[in-house]
């Protein structure tokens, strides 16, 4: 990158590095891991503590005055009035972490007034670092990202998520994914949120959805994808996201085909079935 990192994004890869580190030691024995069932299929190890501590214990350092929104402490630690919050997911794939699959990566995204203006996600076990900052583009070690030109959906690929949590509505989720790979070229479900929206950016995915993701899973990725010029909204197109369990991406022509296939799919303002079961 020709020009130099603004100053609050370099304390967030600061702080990503530190979590990545605290991971990359633990994948080393992973015999050793202390894992816990937050809820049915839903895990979480002492590692996403401690990288969240070391990931905290970075940001507010550097910005005291800034609030915080993490996936394990929630706004526990950080100011509760401030304009700037930062998002994280300290390990984001806890599942593929557990059984040793090295797909998972550390997601610091920063808010002011609920936009992200900065974000990183990293990928310890490759030492990939993909970053971007508001209006100066998004970017992979020091290359530049650009989404596919792809337009064509039965050339794209799409990754995806499963739902895997009790009560989620699978069959749902089943119709959904059956209109989307009967055109697309593939579908591929590595199992970390905030790389799929990475991929996206890459250029290696031309689209992404799921359901069921949470604030901290998407807020860096999808900075990544507008600066490399992609788009992201819920199902029906609209910019509002961040916390309405549904997400779509691309590249911006599969993203408004992915939109025609999945608006019907939207649970924005949808009545929740009396058996859905949780
Ligand atoms: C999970 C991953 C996964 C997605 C799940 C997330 P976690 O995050 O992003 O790809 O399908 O919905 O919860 O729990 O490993 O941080
Ligand atoms: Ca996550
Ligand atoms: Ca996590």
């Amino acid at each position: 990158m020709s020009q130099a990192l603004h100053p609050m994004l370099n304390i967030a890869i600061k702080a990503a590095r530190a979590a990545g580190a605290i991971i990359n030691r633990a994948s080393l024995d992973l015999e050793r891991l202390q894992v816990r069932t937050k809820a049915p299929n839903d895990f979480v190890t002492e590692v996403d503590h401690a990288a969240e501590t070391a990931a905290i214990d970075t940001l507010l350092g550097a910005y005291p005055g800034h609030g915080i929104l993490a996936e394990e402490s929630g706004s526990s630690r950080g100011a509760r009035d401030s304009e700037y919050v930062w998002v994280i997911d300290p390990l984001d794939g806890t599942t593929n972490f557990i059984h040793g699959l090295p797909t998972y990566a550390v997601s610091i995204a920063l808010t002011f007034r609920h936009q992200v203006q900065q974000a990183v996600v990293y990928d310890p076990a490759r030492n990939d670092l993909f970053y971007a900052t508001r209006g100066r583009g998004a970017y992979l070690n020091d290359k530049r990202l650009r989404v596919s030109r792809r337009s064509r959906m039965a050339d794209a690929l799409i990754g995806t998520g499963f739902p895997f949590r009790k009560g989620d509505d699978l069959a749902r989720y089943l119709h959904m994914m059956e209109s989307v790979m009967k055109v697309c070229a593939g579908i591929r479900r590595p199992g970390a949120a905030a790389l799929d929206l990475c991929y996206v950016a890459a250029g290696w995915y031309d689209g992404f959805f799921e359901t069921g993701l949470s604030p901290w899973d998407v807020a860096a990725g999808s900075l990544l994808v507008t600066e490399a010029g992609g788009l992201i909204g819920n199902f029906t197109g609209e910019a509002d996201f961040l916390d309405k369990r549904e997400v779509v991406a691309g590249n911006p022509k599969i993203y408004a085909q992915l939109v025609q296939l999945l608006a019907p799919y939207t649970s924005i303002g949808r009545v929740p079935d009396v058996d859905a079961g949780g």
